[in-house]
Parts: C-alpha cells; sequence; structure tokens
C-alpha cells in the first residue's frame, strides 16, 4: 500500500469559454468594477484573487482612495482639508453620518461621547487577568471582545438607534481602554477619563497621568496626536475593515465585531507597522548603515523588510504621510527633539531609498506608519502603544462600515470561494496499512 500524494498544482490552459457580458458599475470616481455576480450560472467558473486586489466586496460611500494620484478623501473631503480645519470628533461623525455635523449637533455628538466614557467596574477585574507583560493589542482584543458581554442582550443591529448607541459607547471607550491596557502594563493606577477635556486631550491625560501629581498638558501633543487620529480613522477595505465586515456579515455583535477588527489590525503588515518602523529603524542604527541594510531589504533571500515602506494601494508618496512628515518635524521641534536621532535616520533613510531603482521601480514609497511611528516617540508613547492608539482612530472607520454594511440591503454573509488542489475523493486506508507520512514542506 502506497500514500497517495497530493496531486500537483493544477496549472490547466484557461479554456477559451464563449465570452459572457458581464454588467460594468460605475463609481462617483475611480476604476468601473465588473459585476460579477453571474459569473458561475453564465460562465461555469469563479474568479481567483488571493489577497481580493482586484476585488471589490461591497458598495461604499464613505471613503475614497486613489493611489496612482495621492488622493484620500471621506466623504468627499481631502485629508489634509480635514486636519487642517477639523476635530477629531467631527470627522468621526463625518465618517458615521455621511456629513460634517453643524455646531449644535458637533455639541450634541460630544455629550453623546462623555457620556460613554468609563468603563463598566467588573471590567477592571478583566485587565486583572492579564500578565502585566502581555502586548496591549492582546488586552485591547480581550476586552473590547468582553464588551459583547455587556451589551448583548436587547441589541437589535437592524435598529438604527441601538447601532448608533453601540458606535457611540465604542468610539467612548476605546481610549479609555487603550489607556488603562497602558497603564496596567506599567504597574500604575487606571486613570479614569476626563469629560472636560477634548478627545486627544482626555487619551493624553489617561495615559500620562497619576494621581500623585498635577497633569500638564502639552498643546503641541494634543494637536499632533488630535492629526493623527484624524489621519488614521478610515482607509476604505483595509484588511481590518474587511475583517469587521466580515464578521459583522454573520450579523455578530459590534463589540465582537471590533474585537477581530483590532486583531487584523495588530501585526506589521497592517496597522502593528508603525511598530515594527521604530524597530527597523534601531536595527538600521546609523546613516552609515543604511546601504546594508537596504541591500537585505532588497534580497527576496533575506525576510528583512524595510517597514512603513510600500503599500497596496498607493503606488506614489502616500498622502498621509505627504501630511505627517511635515507635522512630525513640527512636533519634534515644539518638544526639543529636532536632532531626535532616529528622525535623522528616518529623513536619510528616506532620501535613500527613494533614489533607489528597487524602490522607484516597484514604487515604494514612505506609507503612513512610517511617520506615524516617530510622532507616537515623540509624545512618550513606547513601540507597543502605537497601533492601540492606531485601533482608537479606527474604531470610528470601522463603525462607519459596519453601519453602512448593516444598512445596505445587498449585504450577504462574507462567504469566498477556492480553488481546490487537495485529493480528490479516496478510499480511507486502515491504520496498520498506512505508510509513514511524507515530512511536511513550508
Ligand atoms: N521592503 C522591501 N521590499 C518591499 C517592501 C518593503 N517594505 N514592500 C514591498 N516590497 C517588494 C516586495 O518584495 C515585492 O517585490 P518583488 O516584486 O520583487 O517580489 C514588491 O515590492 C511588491 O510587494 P508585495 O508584498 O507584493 O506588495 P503587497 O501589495 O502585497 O504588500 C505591503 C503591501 C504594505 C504589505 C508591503 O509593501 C509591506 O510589507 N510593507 C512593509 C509593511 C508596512 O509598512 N505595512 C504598512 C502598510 S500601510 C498601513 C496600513 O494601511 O495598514
Amino acid at each position: 500500500m502506497t500514500a497517495i500524494a497530493n496531486p500537483a498544482p493544477v496549472q490547466s490552459a484557461i479554456e477559451p469559454h464563449a465570452r459572457a457580458q458581464f454588467p460594468l458599475l460605475q463609481p462617483t470616481i475611480g476604476m468601473p468594477m465588473l459585476d460579477l455576480r453571474s459569473l458561475a450560472s453564465r460562465q461555469g467558473c469563479y474568479a481567483y484573487d488571493p489577497g481580493l486586489g482586484e476585488t471589490g466586496i461591497c458598495r461604499s460611500s464613505i471613503t475614497y482612495v486613489d493611489g496612482e494620484r495621492r488622493i484620500l478623501l471621506y466623504r468627499g473631503y481631502p485629508i489634509d482639508a480635514l486636519v487642517e480645519n477639523c476635530s477629531f470628533l467631527e470627522v468621526a461623525w463625518l465618517l458615521t453620518n455621511g456629513e460634517l455635523p453643524d455646531a449644535g449637533q458637533l455639541a450634541g455628538f460630544t455629550r453623546d461621547i462623555t457620556r460613554h466614557t468609563m468603563l463598566n467596574e467588573q471590567i477592571h477585574a478583566i485587565f486583572r487577568g492579564f500578565r502585566r507583560d502581555a502586548h496591549p493589542m492582546a488586552v485591547m482584543c480581550g476586552v473590547v471582545g468582553a464588551l459583547a458581554a455587556f451589551y448583548h442582550d436587547g441589541l437589535d443591529i437592524f435598529d438604527r438607534r441601538h447601532r448608533l448607541v453601540a458606535s457611540h459607547r465604542l468610539i467612548a471607550k476605546m481610549p479609555t481602554i487603550a489607556a488603562m491596557a497602558y497603564k496596567y502594563s506599567l504597574g500604575q493606577p487606571f486613570v479614569y477619563p476626563r469629560n472636560d477635556l477634548g478627545y486627544a486631550e482626555n487619551l493624553l491625560a489617561m495615559l500620562f497621568s497619576v494621581p500623585c501629581e498635577a497633569f500638564r498638558l502639552a498643546p503641541a501633543a494634543a494637536k499632533a496626536l488630535e492629526a493623527l487620529l484624524i489621519i488614521q480613522a478610515d482607509h476604505e477595505q483595509n484588511a481590518s475593515t474587511t475583517a469587521m465586515r466580515l464578521v459583522g456579515s454573520t450579523r455578530a455583535n459590534p463589540y465582537a465585531c471590533t474585537a477581530a477588527a483590532i486583531a487584523a489590525l495588530w501585526r506589521p503588515l497592517h496597522g502593528g507597522a508603525n511598530e515594527a518602523v521604530i524597530e527597523t529603524l534601531k536595527a538600521i542604527g546609523t546613516v552609515e548603515r543604511i546601504p546594508e541594510m537596504l541591500r537585505r531589504a532588497k534580497d527576496r533571500t533575506d525576510p528583512f523588510r524595510l517597514m512603513g515602506f510600500g503599500h497596496r494601494v498607493y503606488k506614489s508618496y502616500d498622502p498621509r504621510a505627504k501630511v505627517l512628515r511635515p507635522l512630525c518635524q513640527e512636533i519634534m521641534a515644539s518638544l526639543g527633539r529636532s536632532d531626535d536621532p532616529l528622525l535623522r535616520l528616518a529623513l536619510e533613510l528616506e532620501r535613500i531609498a527613494l533614489e533607489d531603482e528597487y524602490f522607484i521601480k516597484r514604487k515604494l514609497y514612505p506609507n503612513v506608519d512610517f511617520y506615524s511611528g516617530l510622532i507616537f516617540r515623540a509624545l512618550g508613547l513606547p513601540a507597543s502603544m502605537f497601533t492601540p492608539i492606531f485601533a482608537v482612530a479606527r474604531t470610528a472607520g470601522w463603525l462607519a462600515h459596519w453601519n453602512e454594511m448593516i444598512a445596505d440591503p445587498e449585504t450577504r454573509i462574507c462567504r469566498p470561494r477556492q480553488l481546490y488542489q487537495g485529493p480528490a475523493e479516496r478510499p480511507l486506508v486502515a491504520i496498520a496499512d498506512r505508510q509513514p507520512c511524507p515530512p511536511l514542506v513550508g
């Protein structure tokens, strides 16, 4: 009896199918999309698109990204205009409601958010169940997921009012949770939210104040954090937003969906890149070592990558990095840290990489995380807290997408197909007659 090996991957030539016509869906701006919903019934095949890079999974009116022309619009407004003129809560309202609020609406929204900033005291016990050295993103996944246990019964996700309250709770509580994760890691007492402060100011106060001393807020730090929160608030169908939509498509509880989105944001290919950028800069160490590390980044046999460079969509300078670059220099100057060796190294690395044939050919430019990491560091946060703050900002976008998805009559459970390349049906062999398995590869 011989073991049946897996068949070789099928690479059959593309059959010359009679081409069916598919409707072309027109966006407001950007590329049209073929409506392939009848592909299998009319063509007898499915579409193969690992990573979904060529596939639209929903209609959306929230954010528009044009990677070639460096455009990022929230509900039609350019990101730099929003950073220049709006507060984070104005932008959060814009994302979830579709229009900018007037003064009365903003005051009402601010009231709604501040009313929900505290956590149920029982949640403190959940924090205490984590190891002190747990990564704050792990703690946030757990605590935000646990909110589903507090707010589940009686929650009707098809009721707009219920969805709104859940959205307010999450936008309000995320800074509190992130700050508590930080305080817990330090062994310091949790700091309660201060509803007399702005959104970014309150977050800074919860992160950095201690009960035994007066807290002095640096206006430059609050301004920089507010800008970072706006810039990171949404980015259309990125991995974590897709996780939010995918889990949400099963009609899951929104707190559980947000925990899934936090998990997707965590690691270096997505939101965790801001943390990884600092590691990369530290690994490079000095300007003299840049050429050597660039050689490693270009070597396909070496897993080392230049974190903070490249993007699936942006094939030119990331418009978010364009806003953050001067902001980063401004905050460093106002905090008296213009001579930060990591900032100097980052600027030099960017200059050299942008002149390098490999990066030019592949259109690899600094992305949002290249500068956001440096700003977070200037604010005094350790690298492990960069992605939790990113999660605080992105919660507004996740919820805007979740609300849009639930209200969309075209929403179906997200259930992709696969190109199966495992064994065809085969008889089961009794254990005594089996051959040892060949070693697993990969
Ligand atoms: N350093 C060195 N080479 C790179 C890098 C990099 N940072 N990024 C891409 N490449 C190369 C890659 O090896 C490939 O080369 P080749 O064509 O010779 O095989 C080519 O560029 C295309 O890369 P890819 O991995 O196929 O592109 P992707 O669209 O699948 O991945 C990415 C996009 C962001 C995951 C990737 O550029 C990357 O790993 N960057 C570093 C991590 C990072 O900064 N992530 C944050 C993204 S922005 C925040 C957010 O929106 O989530």
